[in-house]
């Protein structure tokens, strides 16, 4: 019995379509430099500290390849950016699904600078040919390519400038060991602190032009995952609601007529996560639940509830993980309890 739902979930941590309105805001939103990259303290200051280090040495060393993973909408892209702003380089940006080919992978690297970042996100994603070659070009840039067909073949070798990899996965696991050992820096990305996602909101109302009330910041910052991409989703949403319903400024009130209209609870649930803790509580009550059974029980992916609902509700103390499968906690069916 799975809910009917648009794929434009309000808590949905992926980013919407291409090249909608909401991937304009965040690309407007996007913190550019460490200062306004707020929270990932112990990130930040490792980073600083590389990249203070290669600015120092100015013997055309570069900084190390970085490894950013951790659930989506926390900022890995964000930073991948303030990272290539900070050295002064240019970004080139590209994602495993993107590189088909060896020979895509090829081009890209052919064509970098000296000093320049390459950003592969879903880094977890790239085909197993590609990823053998992007080895030894992040180890010695060095590009191995077979030129031409049958037995007049041979192999080259190719000098490449010194470039950093930054790689984005949501999920370290699925990345291959060699893979991994490439990288000099390899950080996990935190679920925001309540107060640094209420200074996200204070600084995405202001860039919208928008007044919002202290009450009304705290309270958002309640609802939002910890997910900077989610605050950022949920104060334009309320600030449309204001507009329509308000005299401009944002105030607790409008806040929760507007998240209440949105069913987003106290912790930021919305229809979709209750339905699926419900329906696992229903059929399991409170004995283990296998992935491909929730993924039956919901009609989602798989890789969806691992990927994108699961990460929060384990956070949260909503889910269980075992050996056996994923257990909805004592907390959650309380919680539910309020909301049937
Ligand atoms: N530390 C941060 N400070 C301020 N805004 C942030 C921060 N991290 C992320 N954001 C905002 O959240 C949005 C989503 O971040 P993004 O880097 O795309 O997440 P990810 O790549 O991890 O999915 C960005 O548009 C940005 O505006
Ligand atoms: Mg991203």
């Amino acid at each position: 019995m799975a809910i009917e739902r648009s794929t434009k979930r309000i808590v949905d941590t992926n980013p919407h379509d291409e090249d909608s309105e909401e991937q304009i805001l965040e690309k407007s939103l996007r913190p550019t430099t460490f200062s306004e990259y707020i929270g990932q303290e112990r990130l930040k200051t490792n980073l600083k500290l590389a990249i203070d280090a290669v600015k120092k040495r100015s013997d055309g060393s570069t900084l190390d390849h970085v490894l950013l993973y951790g659930p989506p909408g926390l900022g890995k892209t964000t930073m991948a950016n303030v990272i290539a702003h900070e050295l002064g380089a240019s970004l080139r940006v590209t994602s495993g699904p993107a590189i088909e080919r060896a020979g895509d992978l090829a081009s890209i690297l052919t064509n970098l600078q000296d000093g320049d970042v390459l950003f592969i996100d879903e880094i977890h994603r790239l085909r197993r040919v590609v990823e053998e070659i992007l080895y030894s070009a992040m180890e010695d840039y060095k590009l191995d390519i077979v030129i031409g067909k049958g037995p007049s073949a041979r192999s080259v070798r190719l000098d490449l400038p010194r470039f950093t990899v930054i790689g984005a996965t949501t999920r370290t696991g699925a990345l291959a060991g060699p893979l991994r050992d490439r990288f000099g820096i390899i950080h996990r990305l935190e679920y925001y602190k309540e107060d640094e996602i209420g200074q996200i909101i204070a600084r995405t109302a202001d860039i919208l032009g928008k007044k919002i009330s202290p009450d009304a910041i705290k309270l958002l910052s309640t609802r939002c995952r910890l997910t900077p991409r989610i605050a950022n989703r949920l104060v334009k949403r309320v600030r449309d609601y204001a507009d329509v319903n308000g005299d401009g400024i944002i105030d607790t009130e409008l806040t929760t007529s507007a998240l209440e209209m949105m069913e987003i609870d106290e912790y930021g649930l919305d229809p979709a996560d209750r339905n699926m803790l419900s329906l696992m509580v229903e059929n399991y009550g409170d004995r283990p639940v296998g992935l491909s059974t929730i993924a039956a029980l919901t009609g989602d992916e798989a890789t969806t509830i691992e990927e994108y609902y699961e990460p929060y509700l384990l956070q949260l103390g909503f889910l269980e993980r075992t050996p056996k499968g994923r257990v909805v906690t004592h907390k959650a069916r309380e919680h539910l309890k309020k909301h049937k």
